[in-house]
């Protein structure tokens, strides 16, 4: 395979958000380091944490002007020093925290990268290393999640939030699922129990009616703001956990005195990225329960809206503004 000197991509030029990515013929093509693969990207997966890193509120994220991207999948196109069991020509996807993955060809470390599953286009295993471990690791190594338990899932529609609609369900879960009300037959569609309106000013007095007036065993809280506090004032006293992973709605602070006298519930933040440094045994039993559930059916091919890499720029706005449905990728 011949690798050009320069490329097409998406370049970020400022923190002012998306309308600042700017699309350019003349990046480098950069060169895989000790330990790194070059992939030439088919299929780029979008994220907010796309956004994130576009505001500038993704903690220790890149200084523009950067090419934006974190998941992409494609072909190994060239191996850096040590690399072994890696084909050039394979197919595989992963995770580039520093970006680079909306362009032509992006630098991946090896050990990071998995192999696209047999059958797979690429662009089918867009959500394999960034929304579905997160989900899967919020709703078992560390939500507990049990057959016959109602959990909370925000954002339901989202490209996150539909594997874990898909999961709950599969592990015996009640699902309440927020969403924009346009997005309510999607959800419904995964097989969600109760599908309740994400921007209703009674979030929390819903769930409880619908809970029986317990609240739930778990909420996957990806929002932030104001719907921090309505999924604390939402979930079983005492033994409720709240994953918090997200905050596309703002920062909200919590207080001592709230976990004492409001709400008596277990708060835990996920950072998959830490969880895979700090804790690779349970990521690994992530990415083995995974495993599991590809072969059963549960979770994938997956089957993202796919757009020109020129459009991304419109898609992250639209992604931004609560206007996009399911998993977004990008094709260079
Ligand atoms: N911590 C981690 O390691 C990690 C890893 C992956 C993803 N995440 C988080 O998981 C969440 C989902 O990510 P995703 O990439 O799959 O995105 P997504 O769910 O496809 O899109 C975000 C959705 O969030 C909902 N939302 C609620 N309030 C919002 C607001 N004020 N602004 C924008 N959106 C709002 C919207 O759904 P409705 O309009 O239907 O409510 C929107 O469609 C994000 O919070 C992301 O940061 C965290």
């Amino acid at each position: 395979m011949s690798i050009p000197s320069t490329m097409r991509a998406l370049q970020q030029t400022s923190l002012n958000g998306p309308q600042d990515l700017r699309l350019i013929n003349d990046a480098p093509v950069p060169r895989p380091g000790p330990g790194e693969i070059l992939v030439r990207i088919t299929a780029a997966g979008v994220n907010f944490v796309d956004i994130s890193q576009a505001r500038g509120t993704f903690a220790g994220g890149p200084q523009p002007p950067y090419l934006a991207g974190i998941e992409g999948a494609g072909e190994v196109a060239a191996v850096g020093e040590g690399v072994t069991g890696l084909e050039l020509g394979a197919h595989v996807i992963g995770v580039g925290i520093t970006g680079g993955a909306f362009a032509e060809y992006m630098v991946l470390p090896a050990v990071g990268a998995v192999p696209v599953p047999a059958g797979w286009a690429d662009e089918q295993a867009l959500g394999l290393v960034v929304n579905w471990p997160t989900a899967l690791a919020a709703l078992k190594p560390l939500g507990g999640l049990t057959a016959g338990q109602t959990v909370l899932i925000h954002a339901a529609a989202g490209g996150t939030g539909q594997a874990a609609v898909k999961m709950a369900k599969h592990y015996g879960a009640t699902v309440i699922a927020t969403a924009s009300p346009g997005k309510h037959e999607v959800v419904r569609a995964l097989g969600a129990d109760h599908v309740v309106d994400s921007r209703a000013a009674d979030l929390a007095a819903e769930v409880l009616r619908l809970t029986g007036g317990t609240g739930a065993d778990l909420v996957l809280e990806s929002v932030g703001g104001a719907t921090l506090d309505a999924s604390l004032a939402a979930t079983k006293r005492v033994t409720g956990r709240v994953i918090v992973y997200g905050v596309v709605g703002g920062e909200a602070a919590i207080t001592n005195w709230d976990l004492v006298y409001r709400h008596q519930i277990h708060l835990i933040g996920l950072n998959i990225g830490i969880l895979i440094q700090a804790a690779p045994q349970i990521f690994g039993e992530v990415m083995g329960e995974m495993s599991g559930l590809l072969a059963a059916g549960v979770l994938g091919p997956g089957q993202p809206t796919t757009y020109e890499l020129a459009e991304g720029p419109k898609v992250l706005a639209e992604l931004e503004a609560r206007a996009t449905v399911g998993k977004l990728a990008l094709r260079p």
